[in-house]
């Protein structure tokens, strides 16, 4: 299962998946997740395509449903957006979009599949979280809030199912800035952010799709981000949403 396949490190997940021999369920909210499984099918595996909106519960329903009670081997949980600009100016549904899908769905998928897991004792799941957890987001403010929520809730549930002696494990996957359609969805392409050179997703999702095949807890792809994470851990707060600031400012950008 993986969610968000229609684009960006969804996609070269699911492409992972298949290459490995992996029959695929993957979802998005717009129908281009169609197109996305015709590439997959040329992978000689067995592959549906759903399209729900994973910010409600009827949509994670609609999609979890459809695997008809096949055994999930992997959960690649990946689907999220952003959304840009201060928090005052935002729109509320939108900013409550990007929880309900970020989180709640998110969540909600992983407790239905990871149930099944735990039964069987068996199954790997990921979870694209971000080095953005790391950092009060300035002008990102409610996405690096629901970052920071999947981070530490990757490493909180990986521990309950060490415990309960269950081979299922969880991963958090931790990328920097990645080009994909996310900052144009998020309405950040006038930012620093926005403009900068990013790193490529199918990098990304090969050190995320190894590290969950490996077991890891976590992985931060790409050296720059990992030294990043690792200085983010030991600076205040404060400072950390100032240089967010710097980065993430709607008109930050090279060319504004
Ligand atoms: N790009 C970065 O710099 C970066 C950095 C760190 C972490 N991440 C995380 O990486 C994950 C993938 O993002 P990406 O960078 O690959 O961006 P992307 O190219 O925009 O892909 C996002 C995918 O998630 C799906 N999606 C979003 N909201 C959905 C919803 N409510 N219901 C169903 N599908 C939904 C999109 O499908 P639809 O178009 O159909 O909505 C798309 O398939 C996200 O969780 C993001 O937060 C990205």
């Amino acid at each position: 299962m993986v969610t968000g396949a229609s684009s960006g490190i969804g996609y070269e997940l699911a492409i992972l998946c298949a290459k490995d021999g992996f029959d695929l369920l993957v979802v998005a909210d717009d129908p281009k997740i169609e197109e996305a499984a015709k590439q997959f099918q040329n992978y000689g595996v067995e592959v549906h395509a759903v399209q729900a909106d994973l910010a409600t519960r009827e949509g994670v329903d609609k999609f979890y449903n459809t695997a008809q009670g096949r055994q999930v081997d992997l959960l690649l949980a990946n689907a999220g957006h952003g959304l840009g600009g201060g928090f005052l100016d935002q729109d509320f549904d939108q900013i409550r979009h990007v929880i309900d899908t970020n989180i709640t769905g998110t969540i909600y998928l992983i407790q239905k599949v990871g149930k099944e897991m735990r039964r069987r004792k068996e199954g790997r799941i990921l979870i694209t979280g971000s080095v953005a957890g790391f950092t009060p987001g300035t002008y990102s403010a409610v996405y690096n809030g629901t970052k920071a929520f999947i981070d530490s809730f990757s490493f909180a549930l990986r521990a309950e199912l060490k415990n309960e002696d269950s081979n299922v494990t969880v991963t958090c996957l931790m990328p920097g800035a990645t080009e994909t359609e996310f900052f144009e969805r998020a309405g950040m392409e006038d930012t620093k952010v926005g403009q900068e050179e990013k790193d490529d997703p199918a990098d990304v999702a090969k050190v995320g799709y190894e590290a969950m095949m490996n077991g890891e807890g976590d992985v931060v792809s790409g050296f720059k981000n990992k030294v990043m994470t690792t200085v983010a851990s030991v600076t205040p707060a404060g400072m950390l949403a100032e240089q967010h600031r710097k980065k993430a400012e709607p008109g930050s950008g090279r060319d504004n």
